[in-house]
């Protein structure tokens, strides 16, 4: 089923990946070049990551595009990044229509600007039909933030009787996250060497293989990411179990 990958075993890929696409400013700086040509360039790298995943018949890519801490990055850096997911939205409609992918944002999307947030409005709409991949972009997302959101609906809804405190499980505090209905990411990968999850699905990754790979997000590409499903594939997920 997977003739363009021979080496992957087609029943044994994760349903749901998550990347911390991280090292566009180190990217720039080894070319003597400004950060914001390392977050165009690792845009392009979005745009392939989104492709092949799509090919392998990957059900979920989640990719943090925007954490909450960024909002504390220079004006004119975070102005950039706007621009730049604006024009990504802009220019991958046609290409997410015709590949049947769904775009969906998680995070406070309330704190994005008013173009931005038409823009994901307007593309999430026109996706909502497509079935064959979800991409979730991480907007303005914090992990913490998100188990306090929760916390809260669920405190609201237990003063209001909808729920008894006692009755809360594992799935009632997953159906508060914005990853509501979504299964657990399978597979984690960060770039550029960092070993840290910097506040990314804290309640999501509980389980995920996680791979740290050197190689700076705007140099990510197609072959290193067949390389990790090789790995993840060759892990025994065992969920705090013991072999079978
Ligand atoms: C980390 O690199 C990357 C980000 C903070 C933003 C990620 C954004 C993109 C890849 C481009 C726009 C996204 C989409 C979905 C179109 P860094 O700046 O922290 O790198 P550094 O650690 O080397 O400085």
């Amino acid at each position: 089923m997977l003739s363009a990958y021979p080496d992957l075993d087609a029943a044994n890929l994760p349903a749901h990946v998550a990347i911390i696409m991280d090292g566009n400013g180190r990217w720039a700086k080894k070319r003597l070049l400004n950060r914001i040509k390392g977050h165009e360039q690792g845009t392009e790298a979005v745009r392939g990551i989104v492709r092949t995943c799509r090919e392998l018949s990957i059900s979920i890519l989640t990719l943090y595009a925007f954490s909450t801490e960024n909002w504390q990055r220079p004006k004119t850096e975070v102005a950039a990044l706007m621009n730049l997911l604006k024009r990504f939205l802009e220019s991958e409609l046609e290409e997410m229509m015709n590949k049947d992918i769904r775009l969906n944002a998680i995070g406070e999307i309330e704190r994005l600007p008013e173009d931005v947030r038409q823009m994901l409005q307007k593309t999430m709409k026109s996706t909502e039909n497509n079935n064959s991949m979800l991409l979730n972009l991480a907007l303005s997302y914090g992990g913490r933030a998100e188990i306090v959101r929760m916390v809260r609906e669920i405190s609201k809804k237990a003063k209001n009787g909808e729920i008894d405190p006692d009755s809360i499980t594992s799935s009632i505090v997953s159906d508060h996250l914005y990853t509501r209905g979504m299964q657990d990411p399978d597979l984690l990968i960060r770039t550029s060497g960092e070993i840290r999850i910097s506040n990314f699905l804290l309640w999501q990754v509980a389980y995920s293989e996680i791979f740290v790979t050197d190689t700076l997000w705007p140099d990510f590409g197609k072959d290193e990411f067949v390389r990790i499903l090789k790995g993840y594939q060759q892990r025994e997920r065992r969920f705090g179990k013991v072999e079978a």
